[in-house]
């Protein structure tokens, strides 16, 4: 599914390097998650994951299904079946939830060579999904993520990865922006759309979430390298004992 090759990124126009060599595959239906201290380079894999510009891939590959997709534009990227959800989601003053969903699902059908839907078939398709979800027809005439509170815009964010149906599904979710609610509604939406032709790689700080998404495979990323990879075990053990222990066998 996922193949991330000896990735080297610096900052685009300098000569910092943040990720110094990262491997890591995620086959369909599984779920990857990486932990690592504060500054190892998690939100920067996430990023170049996505196609932003601030960083530079100067050596090693990430393939989707065999294809790299380091050449390709972010919106090729989402047709090709990536989906990226961000610590901090953008909020877009002015456009109503609803008219984003369906110029992202449209857009994507188009790319992908199929028909846009019609509005009543996009009404049908996000009422069934927000209604899964426990998302109120009300959210949805409101700005995207403009003062919605932090459950609001996670259940947001899992509507959208539910109607686009994505193959791969990159989070990152550090730090302690998520709440009890939040973090209910990020497992749940996860959980529930695992499937044997999906894989998921979770970013996060926490093992908290990780105990509600159990995880197929744990890496602890540091100083923009994988020094070690387990089972969900691993998670508990870095709770348990902290990443010091990990980090001086690694140097
Ligand atoms: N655009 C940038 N400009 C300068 N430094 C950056 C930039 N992006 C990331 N960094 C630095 O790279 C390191 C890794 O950052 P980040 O990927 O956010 O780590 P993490 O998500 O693991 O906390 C940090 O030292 C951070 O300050
Ligand atoms: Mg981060």
């Amino acid at each position: 599914m996922i193949e991330i090759r000896n990735l080297h990124v610096k900052i685009a126009d300098t000569d910092t390097m943040i990720l110094n060599g990262v491997d890591l595959t995620v086959k369909a239906g599984e779920v990857a998650a990486i932990m690592g201290p504060n500054g190892s380079g998690k939100s920067t894999l996430s990023y170049v994951m996505a196609g932003k510009e601030d960083y530079e891939v100067t050596e090693g590959d990430i393939l989707l299904n065999g294809e790299s997709i380091l050449e390709m534009e972010p919106d090729e990227r989402a047709a090709a079946g990536l989906f990226l959800a961000f610590q901090y989601p953008v909020e877009i003053p002015g456009v109503p939830t609803m008219n984003f969903l369906k110029a992202a699902m449209n857009s994507q059908r188009k790319a992908r060579g199929q028909d846009e839907f019609t509005t009543p078939e996009f009404i049908k398709k996000v009422k069934d999904a927000a209604g899964r979800l426990g998302i109120s027809m009300d959210m949805l005439k409101r700005s995207l993520n403009t003062g919605f509170s932090g459950g609001e815009k996670k259940r947001a964010e899992i509507l959208q990865m539910s109607l686009l149906e994505p193959k791969f599904c990159v989070m990152d979710e550090t730090d302690s922006g998520l709440d009890i609610d939040a973090l209910k509604v990020v497992s749940d939406g996860v959980n529930a759309l695992r499937s044997p032709e999906r894989a998921f790689l979770v970013i996060t700080h926490y093992q908290r979430l990780l105990e509600h998404i159990v995880p197929d495979s744990v890496h602890v990323l540091y100083k923009g390298r994988i020094i070690q990879s387990g089972g969900k075990e691993l998670a508990l053990q870095l709770e348990e004992q902290g990443y010091a222990d990990i980090i001086a066998k690694a140097a």
